[in-house]
């Protein structure tokens, strides 16, 4: 799990001005709320006082309360108003960490770090989004319970597909996919990979569409940052699927997905719901198979595993995951696992670059010279 990443941290209709919603990521509870300008935040679910949840609190003021002793907390995370101290103002120290919003897609994405806006990632982008001749489904959130470097790099695995999902596509499909070698190509942040092929291609017969014949079938997949994925099908240039997998591990062994998926054929409404239903059933298939996989986290190191040419862009994955464990980005689990119940961390938020004096530890980090010394990504 990483800091400086951009994470969905819930759906827009569940975050309310008028009570605070908490949700758990990379093992820390948040909570979020909306300020009477409809503008969403997010705050560590910490009160700086003695530990209140402010999630279990309201919303009040333009700020969030905790429902200990009442300190009320801004959208920018400094204590607002503590009624125990009515004619003074908050110390400077009663500030919890606030993080970058940024909501779109029907979701609210945190930046979970400290890096200054020129250097983070971009915020999450769906290319297809107000393009015309794309249509997209309601936004599915679903948990699996699997480590979410499991869940983004079985997207990244063309070779699952007529295993795990022997109803979907083609078998003509399927087997190019599993037999053409990955070209795995680097885009910023992330990498992605298209497997073109001539087929006889039906747009997925499940959904009941009609059989045609394209000459052409390209379908790949990619990731941007530790935890976007994005799977193409193109069964032609007008009969295309794009899906977003936006994760949010909640914790070491479980992982939220924020689904939202980009269809440029069969654009009328009434096709909603069925194609939500597949998508199910393909997305409950997976789970199945990865709540089962042992160890529940990835291995360390790849000679754990006996790696083969179809897993390259598991292999990519992997070596960018390694460059973010250099940059000192990569969360101490083994830390934080030893210390849970002792210390309230927090993910430093960009304010502790501008002021010093913040209650609450920085979570640790894996040191990156201790990550260029494990051999994360060894050639089997
Ligand atoms: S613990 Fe939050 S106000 Fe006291
Ligand atoms: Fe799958």
């Amino acid at each position: 799990m990483y800091i400086n990443f951009w994470y969905p941290i819930a759906a827009s209709d569940e975050v309310r001005d008028d009570k605070p919603l908490r949700v758990e990521l990379m093992g820390l509870r948040y909570v979020t709320f909306r300020t009477d300008d409809g503008q969403a935040h997010v705050l560590r679910d910490v009160c700086v006082h003695r530990g209140g949840s402010l999630g279990k609190g309201w919303v009040r003021e333009g700020g969030v309360v905790c429902p200990y002793h009442g300190w009320r907390f801004g959208g920018d995370g400094k204590c607002q108003h503590i009624p125990t101290l009515s004619d003074s103002k908050p110390p400077a120290r009663a500030k919890v960490d606030s993080y970058p919003v940024s909501e779109r897609y029907g979701i609210v994405f945190a930046f979970l770090g400290d890096l200054s806006e020129g250097d983070r990632p971009p915020p999450p982008h769906i290319a297809e989004w107000d393009q015309d001749g794309w249509r997209a489904n309601k936004l599915t959130v679903f948990e699996v319970g699997a480590y979410f470097e499991r869940s983004m790099e079985n997207g990244l695995d063309p070779s699952h597909n007529e295993f795990v999902h022997p109803a979907q596509g083609s078998p003509n499909m399927n087997q190019n996919l599993r037999r053409k070698p990955l070209d795995v190509q680097d885009v910023p942040w992330g990498s992605r990979f298209l497997v073109r092929f001539e087929n006889e291609a039906t747009p997925d017969r499940a959904l009941g569409a009609e059989e045609t014949l394209v000459p052409e079938v390209e379908a790949g997949s990619g990731h941007i940052g530790p935890n976007h994925m994005i799977t193409w099908i193109n069964f032609s240039k007008d009969n295309r699927f794009s899906q977003y997998f936006f994760e949010a591990p909640i914790n070491e062994e479980r992982t939220k997905i924020f689904f939202v998926n980009m269809r440029a054929f069969m654009l009328e409404p009434e096709h909603d719901e069925r194609i939500a239903k597949v998508n199910l059933i393909i997305a409950q298939e997976d789970i199945d198979i990865l709540e089962e996989l042992d160890p529940v986290r990835t291995p360390d190191s790849t000679t754990k595993e006996v790696l083969v040419p179809s897993d390259g862009a598991v292999l990519r994955y992997r070596e960018w995951l390694k460059k973010w464990d250099e940059k000192g980005w990569r969360i101490d689990l083994q830390t934080l696992r030893e210390k849970k119940g002792d210390i309230a961390f927090a993910i430093p938020c960009p304010g502790r670059r501008e002021s010093g004096n913040w209650v609450l530890d920085e979570v640790p980090l894996v040191e990156p010279a201790e990550a260029i010394a494990k051999p994360r990504v060894a050639q089997a």
